[in-house]
């Protein structure tokens, strides 16, 4: 789950620096999201934004389709996407299904999975509106708070249990969601028609850190409680987290930099998901294997990608060679994404890549963490098994 920002954004980011960032990070596949611009909401900008990765990527890809109030004929069959990508609430760029009809017949007619940013719009218009205070940093959770997601899960999971659809739900972030899941899957909700993502901003930071990161802690869903935080955990543990997905969402210094109001909402990630995920291993919270199954073989099985997240004869040799036991001090300097700052700067973990290979062939090898080497093989798109 990344925002690689082509076409239409590529200040924040180009294919190339986001392909770089992705092998320094182990990373050998990424899809990527459609709040660009032209954003992908129909064939030709799908086409448009095909054309100019297919010349640039260093990495494997597949492309998210994004719906809108309006283009549900247009993307309703389309084969070659990951998924629609549905945003309930406004988020960055202005993708938004605000309209609950509009919302059922994406679910009753529309072929792909459906991908939810399930915050309610409702609710956080409501929410706003009745704020009294100063707009700083800090009140970005509060601004959006774990009942705006609760809200948008229930009417998604409402219509999915009717209808029979397959939904992934993107970025979950709050223990009330997890709840809820739950008492859907009690209800007879068929737990092969749910997938969900958590990202490493929500394991790894909580709302804590807006003290000191200000609007570089600012993103949608917001970072959450310390309980929230761990309820995340815990539902890595018992199986009802399926993956872990970055949503590598690259925003420039300079309007991060900017008051609260002004300042776009998204973190980097694709660097620093596997170095943190390995110092978790470290820590004992989870295995190298659940790494494995949360990074990789779930991923592709939920999304049904044709030959990856198994090393095995017939699968791609799409690989991350890491040392467990290096440790290190991830920095600012070291990032490849063109944006050249990550929210976890100055962590020390245990834990790095040290090569990437994609389709075979070495595509990253770690000299410094300044320059390090980067292989020339353009990577390819994802194909489908359904
Ligand atoms: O924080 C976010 N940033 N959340 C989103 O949903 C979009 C993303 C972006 O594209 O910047
Ligand atoms: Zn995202």
């Amino acid at each position: 789950h990344v925002h690689f920002r082509t076409p239409g954004a590529e200040q924040k980011e180009d294919w190339l620096t986001g392909s770089k960032a992705a092998l320094a990070g182990g990373v050998t596949t990424v899809f990527d999201m459609p709040n660009t611009n032209p954003p992908t909401i129909n064939r030709q900008n799908l086409e448009l934004k095909r054309n100019l990765v297919k010349e640039k990527s260093l990495i494997n890809y597949g492309f998210y389709a994004g719906a809108a109030l309006d283009n549900l004929n247009e993307v309703k069959n389309f084969e070659d996407v990951v998924a629609i990508k549905i945003y309930m609430g406004s988020s960055t760029g202005n993708l938004l299904v605000d309209d609950l009809a509009v919302l059922e017949g994406f679910v009753s007619e529309a072929k792909p999975i459906l991908a939810i940013h399930a915050e309610s719009e409702a609710c956080l218009e409501h929410t706003l509106s009745e704020f009294k205070g100063e707009f700083t940093p800090s009140i970005h959770s509060k601004l959006r708070p774990p009942r705006c997601a609760e809200e948008a899960l229930r009417n998604i999971l409402n219509l999915a249990l009717k209808y029979k659809k397959r939904i992934h739900i993107c970025h979950c972030s709050t223990e009330l969601e997890l709840k809820v899941v739950d008492e859907f899957l009690n209800r007879g909700f068929p737990k092969e028609l749910i997938t969900i993502e958590v990202t490493p901003h929500h394991l790894f930071l909580s709302d804590k850190i807006y003290e000191s990161l200000g609007n570089f802690a600012r993103v949608n869903p917001p970072l959450r409680s310390e309980s929230d935080r761990l309820a995340m955990w815990k539902g890595i543990e018992n199986g009802l987290v399926t993956m872990i997905a970055t949503d590598h969402a690259p925003h420039l210094k300079s309007e991060k930099e900017q008051e609260y109001l002004k300042a776009p909402s998204g973190l980097t990630g694709v660097q620093t998901m596997l170095p943190l995920l390995l110092n978790a291993v470290n820590e004992n919270k989870l295995s190298i294997l659940d790494i494995a199954n949360l990074n990789s073989f779930a991923p592709a099985k939920s999304f049904n990608v044709a030959s990856k997240g198994l090393i095995e004869v017939g699968y791609d040799a799409d690989l991350a060679v890491i040392d467990l036991d290096k440790l290190w001090t991830i920095k600012n300097e070291n990032i490849y994404s063109k944006c050249g700052w990550t929210p976890f700067a100055n962590m020390n973990v245990k834990g790095r890549v040290e090569k990437t290979l994609v389709n075979g062939n070495l595509m990253f090898d770690y000299i410094d963490g300044i320059n390090d080497y980067f292989g020339d093989h353009l990577g390819s798109e994802v194909t489908f098994s359904r």
